[in-house]
């Protein structure tokens, strides 16, 4: 596995672009589980480059860009059986050499949800996401469902900057109880991360009301609602379509249940995305075989 920390060493790549696709899973390091899915996901479709990166402009000045894990040595000890090619781990300044440098400003699937509680946030991840494609040219991307809107926002990037990357999304890995992995459930104390798991709970009683026949949306909300108390603060609660996360009354194709919420230090977000179809609800995806991005 190479460890490539500047982009003189990205030639190296090129070795690994063949008849296959070179496959790119971005992250922000301190791996767990679900980052370690996507990796075993990406290796099943051609050569994997893992890329390391706290991404500065995607936290607000009041965030947790200073106190985010960071274990680069733990992080290349988890990666290495999985038979990875190549880690990218670049220091800030080779991504940001000029503060007054040009960013991606979302289009409105980031308008709502996380991008109403965090301003600048997805102008941050669509900026370093495309650096990331500039630099390392993959022919395929690998995300996680889990951040669900981060999904629809790239996707809009990419096909509206006609991108030729393609995007694939893989479901959340979850611990026992239902608690979706997360770096940042490595800052809830016992009693934090017991109450965490009123995130997932919230979710799928929506989808039990979903299974009973309930196709209203201020119903789920209401449920998902009432779940979310146990949270320290409610951020949202929402039911969406997908792809474009406009809120309707009545449901009906893909939709997203999205939850976020603060649990003493961490602001954990969790979702789901289903398809109503006219037998009854299934799991969805975002990018699934033919679908639009
Ligand atoms: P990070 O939070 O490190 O997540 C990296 C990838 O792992 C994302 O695609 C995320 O959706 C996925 N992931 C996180 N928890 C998961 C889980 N429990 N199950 C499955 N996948 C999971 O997301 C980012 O970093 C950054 O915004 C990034 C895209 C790297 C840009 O800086």
């Amino acid at each position: 596995m190479k460890v490539l920390g500047s982009a003189d060493e990205l030639s190296e790549l090129d070795a690994l672009r063949g008849p296959g696709p070179l496959v790119l899973v971005p992250t922000m390091g301190a791996l767990h589980e679900g980052h370690l899915e996507l990796v075993r996901h990406a290796r099943k479709l051609g050569p994997a480059v893992v890329s390391i990166f706290v991404n500065p402009t995607q936290f607000g000045p009041e965030e947790d860009f200073a106190a985010y894990p960071r274990d680069l040595a733990s992080d290349l000890e988890l990666l290495e059986p999985l038979g990875v090619e190549a880690v990218y781990a670049p220091a800030v300044d080779e991504m940001y050499g000029d503060s007054e440098g040009v960013s991606i400003r979302p289009g409105h699937r980031a308008r709502g949800l996380c991008g109403a509680g965090r301003p600048g946030h997805f102008s941050g991840v669509l900026t370093v996401v495309a650096k990331l494609f500039g630099l390392l040219r993959p022919e395929v991307a690998v995300f996680g469902r889990k951040d669900a809107q981060q999904c629809l926002v790239i996707g809009q990037m990419v096909a509206d900057l006609k991108m030729p990357v393609k995007l694939v999304d893989v479901p959340t890995v979850r611990e026992d109880d239902g608690l979706a992995l997360s770096s940042r459930n490595r800052y809830l104390n016992e009693d934090q991360r017991r109450r965490a798991v009123c995130l997932s709970r919230a979710l799928r009683r929506a989808r039990e009301l979903l299974d009973a026949g309930e196709r209203e949306a201020a119903p789920l909300r209401m449920a998902m609602g009432q779940e979310l108390a146990e949270a320290d603060s409610l951020e949202y609660a929402e039911v969406r379509q997908v792809p474009d996360l406009q809120e309707n009354d009545r449901l009906s194709g893909r939709i997203l249940l999205a939850v976020a919420a603060r649990i003493g230090p961490a602001r954990l977000i969790d979702n789901m995305v289903l398809e109503i179809a006219e037998h009854g609800v299934n799991d969805s995806s975002f990018f699934g075989a033919g679908r639009e991005t």
